[in-house]
């Protein structure tokens, strides 16, 4: 087992801040490749605009899953590598289109496609490589294709849910799992699921890693959001953009249901446009009321319902690595 820090190698786009076995390691190398000649075209534009934003790094964390899901079973990289580049493209696209829809103007630090060129020309390219990543599965097996189809739909159908539920505060926990479970938690579970099949796994362990994925998707997802609110300097992210878009997440949750929904919060958390200043004192509410410690322990619950599904995997390099995994997602900066 390894640990590879970010900026190690500065040759690297991908950002690896994770423990990961050294051989998983390296074929993720191979992935980078592969994700690097998959978004080259005829066109010059679509070309640099996919390698600027593939060169701006990630974790790569999808693919990761792909690959050590097939650890699970008899490791064949040959077999694993078109689905590890497809989850990392599908997600790539999804974020592209997040991006427009949250007209965010960088991402890991580097500006996105829509701040350079417009979100026309950001809409075209999220769809170019959504459509890449289902090119290359369209080469594979038929049911890796159903699976992957249905991680899309989940994603799009969360993203939709999300957008039309902005700023409503009266939505309850189990309204936000649902959003969490298909945004984030879909393509995690797809991942684990392909990774873990195609390697040949039993039934029982197929199904196990699918919900490992599932819960640790969840658990991602809400450590997100709390870091959404911590922000600053040691995430690197700005802090309340999901205030700023009325994104309903667990610490504001929490929150809300501390306060009531005749707070101050639950006014900013309801407005069209809140200002600087009031989502400052948002976070301040959130930040001070104890949101954050039960937002990370409602994280830290899913982690552990990860972990348990790995009981009845049988290899126990594969137990550890995923073991190591959890830990990460609720215990990163980024
Ligand atoms: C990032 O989450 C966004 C997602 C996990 C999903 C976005 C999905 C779509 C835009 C639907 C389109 C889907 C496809 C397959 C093309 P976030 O906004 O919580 O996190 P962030 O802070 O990284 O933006
Ligand atoms: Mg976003």
């Amino acid at each position: 087992m390894c640990f590879f820090a970010n900026g190690q190698n500065k040759k690297k786009a991908m950002s690896i801040t994770y423990p990961i076995p050294q051989h998983i390691l390296h074929d993720l190398e191979k992935v980078e490749k592969e994700l690097v000649n998959s978004v080259k075209s005829s066109n010059g534009l679509l070309t640099e605009a996919c390698l600027i934003t593939l060169k701006a790094g990630g974790k790569r964390l999808r693919p990761a899953l792909v690959l050590m899901a097939g650890m699970v079973g008899d490791y064949d990289l040959d077999t694993l590598l078109p689905i590890a580049v497809a989850s990392e493209l599908i997600h790539m696209a999804s974020l592209i289109h997040d991006d427009v829809l949250d007209n965010a103007l960088t991402r890991r630090g580097v500006a996105t496609i829509n701040a350079t060129w417009g979100e026309q020309a950001a809409i075209a390219v999220g769809d170019f490589v959504f459509s890449r990543a289902f090119e290359i599965l369209s080469r594979t097996d038929t049911y890796m294709i159903e699976v992957m189809v249905k991680a899309a739909l989940d994603l799009s159908l969360g993203e939709f849910d999300q957008m039309a539920t902005a700023r409503v505060i009266d939505q309850s926990m189990a309204d936000y799992l649902q959003k969490a479970r298909r945004k984030t938690a879909a393509l995690f579970a797809a991942c684990c699921e392909a990774g873990s099949y195609l390697s040949g796994a039993k039934a029982y362990e197929v199904n196990a890693l699918t919900s490992y994925g599932e819960n640790l998707g969840i658990a991602f997802q809400i450590y997100d959001d709390v870091l959404d609110i911590i922000g600053g300097k040691a995430t690197g992210k700005a802090a309340g953009v999901d205030i700023l878009d009325g994104t309903v997440t667990v610490p504001i949750l929490c929150a809300l249901e501390q306060l009531g929904p005749k707070s101050r919060l639950a006014e900013i958390v309801s407005l069209e446009k809140p200002s600087d200043e009031d989502v400052k004192t948002a976070l301040e509410i959130i930040y001070n009321c104890g949101a954050i410690d039960k937002s990370k322990d409602i994280a830290r619950s899913y982690v552990d319902l990860a972990i348990n599904e790995l009981k009845i995997i049988s290899k126990p390099d594969a137990v550890s690595v995923f073991e190591g995994i959890g830990r990460f997602v609720i215990e990163r900066y980024h």
